[in-house]
């Protein structure tokens, strides 16, 4: 079996490369229309980061995996085709900023629909609305030539940057979505005895296509709610007295409820959480479901009110004015084990940080410098470029990063965070020093003594400045 992949980024390269790695008796040519990221994909540097990934491209590469800008050759050399592209919110027109932008994906048909010269399985893998391989098939068969047919499949997927690796050798389950036909039928078959070369049957489910296509969106949407509902709590215990992380733990031991994603935070990141729920939002619009659209609305305001709530409080707790201050940012991925930024917390408190006057130093192990930059300057984030410029320095070692700021403040949960020396960070920053964890990865009590002022989410410290005056924490 040949198969081809439109769109080389961080759904479609892992997934054909783990697919090649697991299925030897498959061709598998992984095609984009930019010549630099597929020239990336055939260098040593691949285009994105992520651990395992190397390993397993070097090991199948020109192998039964290739990667080239030919998609002609590619589409009709192949017997089943994905569409993995990228689908963003929609920047202007109609449903801007909620809709998602289907440009991409309806190309991606059409060039399928004009090369294709034998019959195609055609498998939606983007994130994409429901409906929206309903479209693919309307171009596709509005411009099917005589004697070729197609069967489009939705198969979306679920891995997660940093893990995606493990994620898609041991996936909780594939969801293969297609036409209730015998056709249809046949289609499912032939996608599922791929993924059948290493994930166990009863773990691959079928459903109608909107089933499929509707499953993706509320999987994100359920995930991004857990962190909103913690993040919620997150503001009770710091008005309280309780603590985010002891509720957290008793609320997750109930196994109707589940410890995983109540991670309490500066607030979710990624291309796909604010994205799908955006797309939810739409839909419900459309279909004239106000409440339904309202009630997931809240997810991503509480997500707004989140990422509001942490940077006002650096701004107050440094004595209500960061102007002319110098600020160390740790981490801007959106989550650790990633370089990607797309819809990071980081840029919020960066913002925020930048509009009251801060000057930057910013270090992340995987972020590339151009990146962040891009990422600050964007017009949706600042009117004066050239002054965010002059603001931000971006750094390649932590400890010159932190050399002389007033905070130092953890956007991402990067591990080697955890074992910094904050003896020598403490001494190389102006006095008083303030840590903002917004990932709660530090050690908060030893922090406090080794003389920081420390702030992080769902908990309220007290002022240790004061009650180190009064003799009660000892100095070190
Ligand atoms: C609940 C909590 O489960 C329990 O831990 C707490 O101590 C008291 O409140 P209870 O109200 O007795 O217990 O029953 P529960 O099984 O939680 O059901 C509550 C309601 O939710 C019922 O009306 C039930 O029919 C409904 N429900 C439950 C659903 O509609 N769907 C579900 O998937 C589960
Ligand atoms: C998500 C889904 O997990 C994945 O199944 C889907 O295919 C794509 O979207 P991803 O966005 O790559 O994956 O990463 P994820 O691990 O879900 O994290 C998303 C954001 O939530 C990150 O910013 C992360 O830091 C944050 N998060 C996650 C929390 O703040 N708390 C948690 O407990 C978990
Ligand atoms: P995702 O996170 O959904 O994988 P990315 O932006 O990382 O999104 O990757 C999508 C890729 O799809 C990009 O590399 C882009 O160049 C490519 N792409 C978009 N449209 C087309 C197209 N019509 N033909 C080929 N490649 C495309």
């Amino acid at each position: 079996m040949k198969v081809c992949c439109i769109g080389a980024g961080y759904v479609g390269g892992p997934t054909c490369a783990v697919m090649a790695l697991k299925c030897p008796d498959i061709v598998i040519t992984l095609v984009d229309k930019s010549v630099e990221r597929i020239a990336q994909w055939n260098s040593d540097k691949l285009p994105i980061y992520e651990p395992g990934l190397d390993e397993v491209v070097k090991k199948c590469r020109n192998v039964n995996l290739f990667f080239s800008t030919d998609i002609e050759t590619a589409i009709k050399e192949a017997d089943l085709i994905f569409i993995s592209v990228n689908t963003p919110t929609k920047t202007c027109g109609n449903g801007k900023g909620r809709a998602a932008d289907l440009k991409y994906v309806e190309s991606a048909a059409r060039m399928i629909a004009e090369i294709a010269q034998s019959n195609k399985i055609v498998v939606e893998k983007s994130t994409v609305p429901v409906r929206a391989a309903e479209s693919i098939m309307h171009i596709l068969r509005a411009n099917q030539k005589p004697g070729i047919h197609y069967d489009i499949l939705s198969n979306p997927e679920f891995l997660a940057e940093g893990t995606a690796i493990n994620d898609l050798l041991n996936a909780d389950r594939v969801l293969i979505g297609g036409e209730e036909t015998p056709e249809g039928h046949q289609a499912v078959e032939k996608l599922s005895w791929i993924y059948e070369h290493w994930i166990p049957k009863q773990n691959i489910l079928t459903t109608n296509t909107w089933s499929s296509e509707l499953s993706k969106l509320a999987a994100n949407a359920f995930l991004a709610q857990r962190i909103s509902s913690i993040n919620s709590l997150s503001a009770v215990c710091e008005a309280t007295g309780a603590d985010v992380s002891e509720v957290a733990r008793a609320v997750g031991l109930d196994s109707r409820i589940g410890s995983k994603f109540l991670q309490a935070s500066v607030g979710f990141g990624g291309s796909c959480f604010q994205k799908d729920i955006l797309n939810l939002i739409y839909i419900c619009e459309n279909l004239n479901l106000p409440e339904v659209a309202a009630y997931w609305q809240q997810v991503i305001d509480m997500n707004e009110y989140q990422k509001r709530r942490f940077s006002q409080k650096i701004i107050e707790s440094l004595f209500n004015t960061v102007s002319d201050k110098r600020i160390a940012i740790l981490g801007f991925a959106f989550k650790k084990n990633t370089g990607d930024t797309r819809e990071t917390a980081a840029i919020t408190v960066c913002q925020t940080l930048l509009e009251e006057g801060a000057a930057l130093d910013i270090y992340d192990p995987k972020v590339e410098p151009e990146q962040i930059i891009d990422d600050l300057t964007h017009p949706s984030v600042t009117e004066s470029p050239e002054k965010v410029k002059k603001a931000v320095q971006i750094h390649s070692d932590p400890y010159s990063a932190v050399r002389a700021t007033h905070a130092l403040v953890i956007c991402t949960e990067w591990d080697e965070f955890v074992d910094l020396d904050f003896k020598r960070i403490y001494q190389s920053m102006m006095k008083p020093a303030y840590i903002f964890d917004g990932r709660k990865i530090l050690d908060h009590e030893r922090l406090q003594q080794i003389g920081f002022h420390v702030q992080t989410i769902g908990k309220k410290y007290q002022r240790t400045g004061l009650l180190r005056s009064w003799g009660i924490v000892p100095q070190l």
